[in-house]
């Protein structure tokens, strides 16, 4: 969200019709998000800086040529931005198809049915038809590792928005996690073992935290289902001071 960049200087932009005024320093997606637009979005998030890397942000800027991420575009003073167009449904709409294609369609037996962003997202969209598809024989991606005691990591499921990724470099600072191959073969993978358990990783479950799908999922909740309530809390244990949800 660009929040470390955000200045006391303040810049007035139009957003789908409306003036907005924003700290300078401030992404379109926050501006939007500031004034109660909602973009679609599914790699960027309030607590990891931004990637631009699942281009369902995008927008379209007056006197601009393309489709720029609203997630990685600053805010610039007299800006006409419009969130919304007949094209960028259908730009989001395809793009959405392309991450569906290549998703386990279980959601009716997955245990985060109902609490999942790319769900969401989804329907946010209006995506109704997938019209082409990976055939799901990927040896690459069949393979859960049940290796942490505390959460699963089912590849099938990931999307590679690299949340994961970011959340243990930034969050953690810890670097377990890295991506390798590419195209359907594209895998976020903890490195250089392939297994969390014997990783770099912490346990620390800023991953788990960070992740939009059930790729990522703690244990409990799938041995017990999703919680009834969750709150935000820091943790006590030491001094570095990161803040988790709590059930
Ligand atoms: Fe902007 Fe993913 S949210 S590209």
């Amino acid at each position: 969200d660009f929040s470390s960049n955000v200045k006391s200087k303040t810049i007035t932009l139009t957003i789908d019709g409306n003036e907005v005024t924003v700290p300078e320093g401030t992404s379109l997606l926050r501006a939007a998000a500031l004034n109660g637009i909602m973009i679609p979005k599914l790699c960027a998030t309030d607590s990891l800086e931004p990637f631009g890397s699942c281009r369902l942000c995008l927008v379209e800027i007056e006197g601009k040529r393309g489709y720029p991420a609203s997630c990685t575009t600053l805010a610039e003073q007299g800006m006409k931005v419009k969130t919304y167009s007949q094209r960028l449904a259908k730009l989001r709409r395809n793009v959405m198809e392309l991450y569906i294609s290549d998703h386990p369609l279980d959601c009716l037996m997955c245990p985060v049915d109902g609490d999942c962003e790319l769900q969401d997202m989804a329907g946010a969209v209006g995506l109704r038809d997938v019209r082409y598809g990976f055939s799901g024989k990927n040896h690459l991606k069949s393979e859960k590792d049940k290796t942490n005691p505390y959460f699963t990591f089912d590849p099938a499921k990931c999307i590679v928005c690299f949340r994961c990724v970011r959340a243990c470099d930034e969050i953690q600072g810890t670097l377990a996690l890295t991506a390798r191959h590419r195209g359907f073969d594209s895998i976020i993978t903890p490195g250089p073992t392939h297994e969390f358990l014997s990783s770099e990783c912490v346990s620390c479950g800023a991953c788990v935290m960070a992740c939009p799908t059930a790729a990522l999922i703690e244990n409990k909740v799938i041995e017990k289902g999703l919680p009834l309530k969750t709150t935000i809390t820091t943790c006590a244990y030491c001094g570095v001071g990161c803040s988790f949800e709590v059930q």
